[in-house]
């Protein structure tokens, strides 16, 4: 690999970028995800070829938390190392992001959504990153026995001190999003996203009506596991490859993951993206693309030939009615 990294000119060419919310934040289409293959289980030349590629082809926006790795913090660790490396020049064209919300480090203060957590973690997350504030510095899941005044006003604490830019919540449900979009109204908490797990094989956010508020009222939508981690790559059909995640790190998939009904629905669905001229890939991405409240669908790759593939999603983001019907029906109960 050249030493010295110098982006392509052209990066933002052809990128339509995405409005978060209300906010005057632009987002791009594809962001790319830390929480995989940034720890000490990948190389640091992978990775750094990855943020590369990603921000070579206009992808501005970087993923993390305090816990991706493992182990915990070597994600932002190895971000910081390489932001520091290649990116010093480029540090306000990104969007870097990070969260805490679970489990971190022992005892009462280490996990949820505490003032006392929120302040401590974010930070960690600047010393281990290297930086002086992140874009966009999110609550990661609700908790149920925080006050939400107390987890949002520490997030208004971290943007006032400079440490963050922006602030998000994620894995807020519809009621939850309501009431978080209610309070920072009234404390001038600049909430710009929700981010939500969401693909064909997780309609959960859309069916309980979070895409339609944050469509109404903002914030924007980030998507997780636009993929559902590899499944809808359709990769996983003809048994479980050497190089995948389930047989490098099957934390979170697992090889039972993919049972038979799943099987047919995404044989099914790749017969749709066919006709489409896409591959299940493509139009998996692009299916979330499609809604208007989506800012950004979060991509994760182990190689920056999948961030290349997973690009070419952007060709085609428009959907038939009858298209949707077919997706709809496929997806019936997901
Ligand atoms: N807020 C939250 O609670 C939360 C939770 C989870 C994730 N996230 C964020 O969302 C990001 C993305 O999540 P995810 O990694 O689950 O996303 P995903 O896009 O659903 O899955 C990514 C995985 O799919 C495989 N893949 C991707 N493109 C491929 C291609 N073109 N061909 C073949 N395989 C391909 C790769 O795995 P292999 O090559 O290893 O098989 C890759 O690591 C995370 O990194 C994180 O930033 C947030």
């Amino acid at each position: 690999m050249k030493e010295e990294y110098i982006a392509r000119d052209d990066r933002y060419e052809g990128v339509t970028y995405r409005r978060a919310g209300r906010s005057g934040l632009l987002l791009p289409p594809l962001s790319l995800g830390f929480w995989h293959n940034f720890g000490t289980v990948g190389t640091l030349e992978n990775m750094r070829q990855m943020m590369r590629t990603a921000f070579d082809h206009g992808i501005t926006s970087f993923d993390l938390a305090n816990n991706y790795g493992p182990p915990y913090g070597e994600a932002e660790k190895n971000c910081g190392r390489i932001l520091a490396m290649d990116f010093a020049p480029y540090r306000d064209e990104l969007i870097i992001t990070s969260k805490a919300g679970y489990d971190m480090w022992p005892g009462p203060y280490g996990n949820w959504g505490s003032r006392k957590y929120l302040i401590a973690s974010a930070d960690q997350s600047l010393k281990r990153l290297g930086l002086d504030y992140v874009d966009i510095f999110y609550h990661h899941r609700p908790d149920p026995n925080t006050p939400l005044e107390e987890t949002m006003d520490a997030l208004l604490q971290i943007v006032q001190s400079g440490k963050a830019i922006y602030a998000g919540i994620s894995n807020y449900n519809k009621e939850q999003t309501q009431a978080a979009v209610k309070y920072a109204k009234k404390i001038h908490l600049p909430l710009v996203v929700n981010q939500k797990r969401m693909s064909l094989l997780d309609q959960k956010t859309r069916r309980e009506g979070t895409v339609e508020f944050c469509r109404k009222n903002g914030p924007g939508l980030v998507i997780f596991s636009p993929l559902a981690q590899g499944l809808l790559t359709g990769k996983y059909l003809k048994g479980v490859p050497e190089d995948s995640r389930v047989a490098r790190d099957s934390r979170y998939l697992h090889r039972d993951d993919l049972t038979e009904e799943k099987r047919c629905v995404i044989t099914a669905l790749a017969q749709v993206a066919k006709e489409r001229g896409q591959t299940l890939t493509e139009m998996s991405l692009a299916f979330l693309l499609h809604e208007p409240a989506v800012s950004s669908v979060i991509i994760g790759a182990s190689s920056p030939s999948q961030i290349t593939e997973n690009l070419k999603a952007l060709e085609n983001t428009d959907f038939s009615e009858e298209e949707l019907n077919k997706i709809y029906e496929i997806t019936k109960g997901y």
